[in-house]
């Protein structure tokens, strides 16, 4: 068993190799909903993501992998958002995923690949690799909202003598405004999850947690900016809106361990 594994880990190794551009979350973000995730599986689940990637330490290490072979893998560049336009009541299928180039339509795909047992351990570790990643970026609020604005990244942001977008704000400072140290960040959160908030949240379908997100960002985070496209924002804005950033990374961490629990007994 263990040579069969070697050639697997080897060629993970190689993808972890790859150097990280910044989309989705940012890469800490990432870690922290994987790592939170971690914490809530099942014995079964653990092994068998640990028969998949090679060791259950994989989920985080490769949370990001899905980003780093954004360059390489084009036609999965949309697979990271969904664009249900900011103003309107919520996701509409035809209008804001077609062809099933949004991140909704990814997270069904890949979760009917992880549970088809038929299917080729490498094809099956793939689509867990874009499961893990892709559940935290849906509930990334910006990641599921576009205001005209490719979720925020074509709002210019000042904070201090910094420049940036607003989206990157949320996929990095915002998370970093939660601490430096992933792990940390995780067990610190996953001690502050209720046993009512796990329960409310392991449920849903990705649209459900799509339209939370996208109301999150409709109803707390756009409406303070005044809809301009270049803007200054406070200096403790990323402390600010932390908790918010917490509070999804949790929720994030809670559905991705639902869906493996569920589909990897
Ligand atoms: N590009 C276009 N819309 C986007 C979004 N909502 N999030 C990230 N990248 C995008
Ligand atoms: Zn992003
Ligand atoms: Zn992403």
């Amino acid at each position: 068993m263990k040579f069969r594994q070697f050639p697997n880990s080897l060629l993970l190794l190689a993808l972890l190799l790859v150097p990280a551009p910044a989309f989705g979350w940012g890469a800490e973000g990432h870690e922290i909903a994987a790592a939170v995730a971690l914490g809530e599986l099942t014995q079964p689940a653990r092994r068998q993501v640990s028969e998949l990637l090679g060791s259950e330490a994989m989920l985080v290490q490769m949370s990001n992998w899905a980003d780093e072979i954004k360059d390489r893998r084009r036609d999965t560049a949309r697979w990271h958002f969904v664009d249900i336009p900011l103003h309107a009541a919520g996701f509409v299928p035809q209008r804001d995923c077609a062809g099933g180039d949004c991140v909704v339509a990814q997270i069904q795909a890949d979760m009917g690949a992880l549970r088809d047992k038929r299917l080729d351990k490498q094809t099956r570790a793939q689509a867990l690799l874009f499961l893990i990643h892709f559940v935290a970026d849906v509930n990334q609020p910006l990641h599921a909202e576009d205001d005209d604005d490719k979720g925020g990244n074509e709002v210019r942001v000042h904070i201090g003598r910094e420049r940036a977008n607003l989206h990157r704000v949320w996929d990095v400072d915002v998370v970093e405004a939660l601490g430096f140290n992933p792990q940390g960040v995780a067990a610190d959160i996953e001690r502050g999850i209720t046993p009512g908030q796990r329960q409310a949240w392991a449920r849903g379908t990705p649209a459900d947690w799509a339209n939370e997100a996208h109301a999150i960002a409709r109803d707390q985070i756009y409406p303070p900016l005044g809809g301009a496209r270049e803007l200054r924002l406070p200096r403790d804005y990323a402390w600010r809106e932390a908790p918010l950033a917490r509070l999804q990374l949790a929720r994030a961490g809670v559905r991705l361990a639902w869906l493996l629990n569920t589909s990897l007994k």
